[in-house]
């Protein structure tokens, strides 16, 4: 018996894959199909896939052109299975060719010609097409625009820009005043917006209103009502908003937050984030530092968010010290803020102005949970305990700086109509706003 293995992702599966698992089959008496596991394709830097794994496996199935389907989850396990199943033929299809040579030393190779014309990422993109206008300065632009084009069916064609130009013949620009803004909104699905804390609230709130999505960068608004206020719109108007810390979206993270709530440390007693980055502000006026992102709002949201998504957000003291940079006491180069819970503490510490380990330690009756710097961009963290032989290390991909993985998940808020964000909700939102909204009211806070 002739035994013949391929793979795939089979991602809404297509007549492509069909022909190719026909003309598989036709290579010998028995075909087995390894389909890809949700996290191995992830890993591979294949972030838009839109069925998940169990309807994946179920259309493959359902050609009855398989005999056996297998989940591919980890490199290597080509190599593993050929060995495991005594496979006589690898095949796949022509767009592989050469890549998968080193298999000759196990079974015999073969590549198959790709169907012309159809592949799961033009059918992707064709489904679902979200016409994304952004707003906001022209560094962080570019490089959500670079991260965008790994994300199917997010095309972005319109841009107001604050002070200089993004000079990209493909994008068409707007002046950074209302009236321009307005006509951006009128010209597409949605919005990103990375302008200044400032203008998040007005400018979500107006394209809100209008009728689009919105997917705003932390603080989406200065005050908790107002925050409350945006999600109720948002609602209303049947529209996505979410709000954009990057670490949120991050894989490592999420499984971070995974493991403590599977209370793998046992129970959590301490959170202590540090986020903070040198900014030279050697002869900026005491007004223009006002208008610059302080520490509390650039590095606050990021800080804060592994302390209420752990401890949640009911504390019952907080105390706020920051050291400032100019006299209207707005540009905090540092602040610390101590948050008392009934059985817990956290302590966040964020500066655009001072540089520390910018570390995660999240400390528990088991053991501790440590991410090294930068943590709010991590791929690795460890758990470890009183007996150095439990440790754990864990490993993750992460691609982009975490930038394309929320954009992946807010195009498919967008697409499926999912109004309630789990890697964000609503109330941690609101609970980050308040405390800025605190922060600027001079409540609960010291100055050195
Ligand atoms: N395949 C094919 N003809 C196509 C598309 C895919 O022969 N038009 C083959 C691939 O070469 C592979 C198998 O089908 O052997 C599974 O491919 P997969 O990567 O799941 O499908 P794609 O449509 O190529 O997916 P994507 O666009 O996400 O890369």
């Amino acid at each position: 018996m002739t035994k013949v293995i391929t793979y795939g992702t089979y991602d809404q599966l297509h007549f492509g894959h069909i022909r190719l698992l026909e003309r598989a089959k036709e290579l010998g008496d028995y075909l087995i199909v390894g389909v890809t596991a949700d996290d191995f394709d992830r890993t591979r830097g294949k972030i838009n896939v839109s069925q998940p794994l169990e309807e994946r496996i179920a259309a493959v199935r359902a050609t009855g052109l398989a005999d056996e389907i297998v989940v591919e989850e980890y490199e290597g396990q080509k190599i593993d299975d050929i060995r495991r199943f005594d496979v006589d033929i690898f095949t796949v299809g022509s767009d592989w060719v050469g890549y998968f040579d080193y298999l000759n030393e196990y079974c015999k190779v073969v590549y198959l010609d790709r169907t012309q014309g159809v592949s799961s990422t033009e059918l992707r993109s064709e489904q679902a097409r979200l016409n994304l206008g952004v707003v906001g300065s022209k560094n962080t632009l570019l490089k959500f625009i670079a991260e965008s084009k790994f994300v199917n069916g997010v095309n972005i064609e319109h841009a107001c820009t604050m002070q200089e130009k993004l000079d990209d013949s493909s994008i068409s620009e707007y002046d950074y005043t209302e009236e321009a803004y307005l006509e951006m909104l009128s010209k597409v699905d949605a919005v990103y917006i990375s302008s200044s804390p400032e203008s998040h609230y007005t400018q979500t709130k107006l394209a809100l209103e209008k009728g689009k999505h919105v997917f705003c960068e932390a603080p989406i608004a200065l005050s908790a009502e107002q925050s409350k206020e945006l999600f109720e719109i948002a609602k209303n108007n049947n529209v996505v908003l979410m709000e954009s810390i990057k670490t949120a979206y991050v894989n490592a993270y999420s499984r971070l937050l995974l493991l403590i709530k599977s209370g793998k440390i046992g129970d959590v007693v301490s959170v202590d984030a540090t986020c903070t980055s040198i900014r030279d502000i050697t002869g900026v006026s005491s007004s223009e530092l006002g208008h610059r992102w302080n520490s509390i709002c650039g590095w606050g949201p990021t800080a804060m968010l592994p302390v209420f998504q752990i401890l949640g957000t009911n504390y019952t003291h907080k105390n706020i010290i920051s050291k400032f940079a100019d006299e209207d006491k707005t540009y905090d180069i540092f602040t610390k803020i101590d948050f008392e819970y009934p059985n817990a503490v956290a302590t966040v510490k964020v500066g655009n102005g001072i540089k520390s380990e910018g570390e995660l330690i999240i400390s528990g009756t088991k053991g501790y949970l440590y991410v090294p710097a930068p943590w709010w961009k991590t791929d690795y963290f460890e758990i470890r305990f009183e007996n150095p032989a439990n440790n754990k290390r864990y490993f993750y991909q992460l691609d982009g700086e975490g930038i394309r993985y929320e954009i992946v998940a807010f195009a498919k808020a967008v697409f499926e109509g999912k109004t309630n964000n789990f890697y964000l909700e609503n109330h941690i939102t609101e609970c980050i706003s308040s405390v800025i909204e605190d922060f600027y009211a001079k409540k609960d806070t010291t100055e050195i």
